[in-house]
Parts: structure tokens; sequence; C-alpha cells
């Protein structure tokens, strides 16, 4: 009996190390609805499968023989070095996953000096974020609105607060064809858990008429479609900030080089996690053709996929400068608040050092010329 007591609750002690082990232990701690709209991807669930298919389909081939005692996972961006060549993604209303939501990630992030990009539609204003994690890198998410004094409003806010660059998503001009929500009937926007950024004064002057609870999810549901974004209004963002703008959804080697043109600053290689459009390529089969067309220009980023440390390996071999982590992070929000999102970073940040020792590499921007094949 006691021996049987000494198991499960040191079972129920250990956080679990791997993804898989983590989507479980969230699922069993979130409703179906919550769940479900993390979890799933769009239409049949095909390219969210590929996302993670296609790392497995690449393979390392390291190098021995090198010293590797002492390995330097950092990266460079923007003119600013970060400890690690990660960053956690945009994910909108994390108090879905956690009532500390947000303010529980960004402040995970700081501990390890990795840069939190914001959602603009999250639990949290920018400025509640801005106000907990003081100067610790941050970057906002921006998704265009219909009103574009909205969207204006919104990155002079990130500015004033101190974050350090703009990411445009250019893959959600409308909402991917979500079926699991869809069974569930679940709406977290409707439930008003992205509105934070929506409540400011200025953002009434900017658009939405009064400040009753369901006038701004309206106003927020009218506003955050924008089919008509385009590359005349990426160039006016563009004049309207100081801040380098990075778009995120990119996967085509001729947008990625439109992006250059209009004076964009980096790209984001995703499809959004396959909850955008199913049946797009995975973001790791695009990376080439766009590393090839960008030709250094601009770093290139990448996220979809990303569920250990050698699959960051294989992003950057491939030419990526970064790449993003979308749900691993979120299910360790679910698991054990800022707690479990810091368990998840460090898991990553240990599989990644242990990953470029053993392929034979003691510098991330030496990663560039590791061997990956397919097999
Ligand atoms: C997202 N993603 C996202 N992207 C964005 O630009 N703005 C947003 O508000 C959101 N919201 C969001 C919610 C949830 C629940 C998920 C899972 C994802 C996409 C996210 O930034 C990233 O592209 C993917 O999550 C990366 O894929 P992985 O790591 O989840 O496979």
């Amino acid at each position: 009996d006691s021996f049987l007591q000494t198991m499960s609750s040191s079972t129920d002690e250990q956080f679990p190390i791997n993804f898989k082990a983590l989507e479980e232990k969230a699922s069993t701690l979130l409703s179906k609805g919550a769940f479900g709209y993390i979890q799933s991807g769009a239409g049949g669930e095909e390219t969210l499968q590929k996302n993670t298919s296609s790392f497995s389909k690449l393979s390392i081939v390291p190098r021995f023989l090198n010293d590797v005692s002492t390995v330097d996972t950092s990266i460079t961006l923007f003119g600013r070095t970060y400890p690690q060549p990660f960053l956690l993604a945009p994910v909108g209303m994390l108090k879905l996953a956690h009532e500390d939501a947000e303010i529980a990630a960004a402040k995970a992030a700081a501990e390890y000096g990795i840069p939190y990009i914001q959602s603009t539609v999250s639990s949290y204003s920018i400025e509640q974020i801005a106000a907990e994690t003081g100067t610790s890198p941050k970057w906002f998410q921006l998704y265009w609105s219909n009103n574009k004094e909205i969207s204006y409003n919104m990155v002079r806010r990130a500015e004033k607060a101190g974050y350090e660059a703009i990411v445009l998503t250019v893959d959600t001009v409308m909402l991917g064809w979500r079926e699991e929500d869809l069974r569930n009937q679940f709406s977290p926007l409707k439930l008003g858990l992205g509105k934070a950024n929506y409540e400011t004064d200025d953002v009434f002057l900017a658009g939405l008429p009064n400040k009753e609870e369901e006038t701004i999810i309206q106003g927020i549901v009218d506003n955050i479609h924008h089919p008509t974004l385009n590359w005349a209004d990426v160039a006016e963002l563009k004049k309207r900030t100081s801040l380098p703008i990075l778009l995120k959804g990119i996967l085509h080697p001729d947008d990625a080089l439109l992006a250059i043109q209009n004076g964009i600053d980096g790209i984001i290689v995703s499809n959004h996690g396959g909850r955008q459009l199913d049946g797009v390529v995975s973001s790791i089969d695009a990376l080439p053709a766009i590393v090839n067309a960008v030709n250094k220009q601009i770093p290139v980023l990448l996220d979809s996929g990303i569920r250990r440390g050698a699959d960051i390996i294989k992003a950057i071999a491939l030419g990526a400068d970064a790449v993003c982590i979308g749900r691993p992070y979120v299910y360790g929000l679910a698991a054990g608040g800022q707690l479990g999102v810091e368990k998840v970073i460090d898991g990553f940040i240990q599989e990644t050092s242990i990953s470029m020792a053993l392929t034979g590499v003691a510098k991330a921007q030496d990663l560039r010329n590791v061997t990956i094949v397919n097999s």
C-alpha cells in the first residue's frame, strides 16, 4: 500500500517531460471546448499532422570530435542577443488555459530572457503585461483591424510600453474552418477572453461606440476579420512605427521577397499551427525555398510543429534564425501556470543544448552548417 501511495504521489508531482504527456495532462484539466480550441487544427487536420510528420522525415547527420564541452545557444535578432534560439509564439485568449494567462507566460519567458510575443486578442492588455514584466523582451502581434485606427492605436501603445517589434499576422484574414470548435460550439472571442487590448479609451475613440461588454465583443468580431489587408496597408504601417515589423504566416518565397521590397524587417514562416487553411505546406517544408529567396537580407523565423530540441536543430540547420513555440507552452500553462511554462521552457533549453552537443555543434550560429537528409 505505502509503495503504491509513494508511486502515485510521485507521479502526481512529476511534471510531464514530453509534449504528448503534457498534452494528455492538459486534456484532463481543461474543458472539452477549451482543450479542443487549443489542440485542434483546421479542416481534416492534414496540415496539423504534417507540421510534426515533416520534422520526423528529416534527419540530422551529426559530426563528432569537436569540443562541445561548452554549448552556446544564443542568437541575435535585430541587434539584440537572446540566450536561446526560441521565442514564445503569440497565443490569444490564454485565460482559456489558466487564470494568470498571458501574465504567467510573459513572466516565465522573462525569467529566461526569452522574447514573449503577445497576441492582439489577449486576456491581459499590452500595458498590464508591460507592468508585470519590466524591460524583459516583448514583441507585439497585431491582428489587422478593419478599422485601421485601431491597428495604429495598438502599435503606438506597444511602442510606448517598450515592446521591441511588431509581428503582423497575415494568414488570418478570416478564421479557418475549425471543425472541433464547430462541434463544441466554442468561440473564446465571443466569451470575451480576448478583449483586454480593446478596452482602452483610445480604442473607443478610434472606433468602438461604447464600453458595454457586448458592444466590445461585437466590435472585435466585426473588426478582427480583415480580408482587405494588402501590401499597401503593410507599407503604410511601416511608415507609422519605428519598430521592426515581421510578417507572420509567410509560406511562399515570392511573398518573402515582397516583404523585403515593402521594407519589412523579418518574417515568420508559419501555418498558424495548422489552424488556418488545411492542406497548406508544413512550415519546415516551406522553409528552404524561402531562406534561399531571402538570402540573409532579413531574419527568417519559423513556427508550427516545434516539439523538442532536435526540431530546433533541424529548423536552424535549414536556415531559420530562430523558432517560436506555441502549444507546448500553452499546455504548460494549463498544467501549472507560470511554473508550468517555465518547466516547458526549461525542458526545451536542456534538450536543445544536449541536441546541439550531440550534433557536434558548440555554437548556435554554426547550426547552419549541419547536414540534414530526408529519411
Ligand atoms: C495560436 N496562434 C496565434 N497566432 C497569432 O498570430 N495570434 C494569435 O492570437 C494566435 N492564437 C493562437 C491560439 C492558439 C490556441 C494556438 C494553438 C495558436 C498561432 C501561434 O502563434 C503559432 O503560430 C502556432 O501555435 C505554432 O504552432 P505550434 O507550436 O502550436 O505547433
